[in-house]
């Protein structure tokens, strides 16, 4: 199957931010109307930091929003650098979501076990609803990076020699991320210039391995699009 790509540019990395914060509120009032609870799986990195920020100063239905992650780094829980704890302290610890219903990857465990885990919850709960991505310079997304393989088979993966520091990850495979309603990626920063090129140029990168049946939305800045 092609990706379809819905691409939206935005002059600042804030309006981006503000942009996908409405979308991601409009869309979780949606599917609590229709199914009662709202599935959303996060990104990891630093682009969705102020996304975070805006929507803990968002009024919402939070106790039917329901968090899981689409990759998580090999760290204690309370290591900064972890993907859960960014978002944590960027919003959910200031906003009313059922912690029972927040499900960080648990990778402080090794890699093999947190994947296996993991395995379990997705099998329980997906399709997720949106599902949130950013891209890498070399066109990784979540932790799927060019050249590994992974057994198609598996509903996430354990990431060893991630290029990206640190080595060991978990990540939901290309399969589940692709099985969810919306993707959205997140793109920001002149860095992914020549990434988001090779990509629209079709390079079989990761970001183009994300192939929902209603195609992928890419909200990018101007500084990403090379248009600065
Ligand atoms: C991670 C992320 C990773 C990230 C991209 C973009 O754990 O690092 O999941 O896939 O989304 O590397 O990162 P930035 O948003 O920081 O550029």
């Amino acid at each position: 199957m092609q990706q379809a790509q819905n691409i939206i540019s935005f002059s600042t990395n804030q309006q981006l931010a503000e942009a996908a914060t409405a979308e991601i509120l409009r869309y979780a009032q949606q599917m609590i109307a229709r199914s009662g609870k709202f599935k959303l799986v996060l990104a990891g990195g630093s682009t969705p930091n102020l996304i975070y920020q805006l929507l803990s100063q968002s009024q919402a239905d939070w106790q039917n929003w329901w968090i899981f992650w689409g990759d998580e780094r090999c760290l204690p829980v309370d290591d900064g650098e972890r993907n859960s704890l960014m978002a944590k302290q960027a919003w959910l610890e200031k906003v009313a979501i059922p912690a029972a219903q927040v499900f960080p990857m648990p990778t402080e465990k090794g890699a093999a076990i947190a994947a296996a885990d993991y395995q379990a919850i997705v099998a329980k709960y997906s399709p997720f609803d949106i599902v949130l991505l950013g891209m890498g310079e070399d066109g990784h997304t979540a932790s799927l990076f060019p050249g590994h393989q992974h057994n198609v088979s598996e509903l996430v993966h354990a990431v060893y020699n991630s290029p990206k520091p640190p080595s060991d990850r978990v990540s939901l495979s290309a399969k589940v991320l692709s099985e969810a309603r919306e993707v959205l990626f997140l793109i920001s920063g002149a860095g992914k210039q020549q990434a988001f090129k090779q990509w629209q140029q079709g390079a079989d990168l990761p970001v183009a391995q994300i192939r929902p049946a209603n195609g992928v939305k890419i909200y990018a800045d101007n500084a990403a699009l090379g248009l600065v």
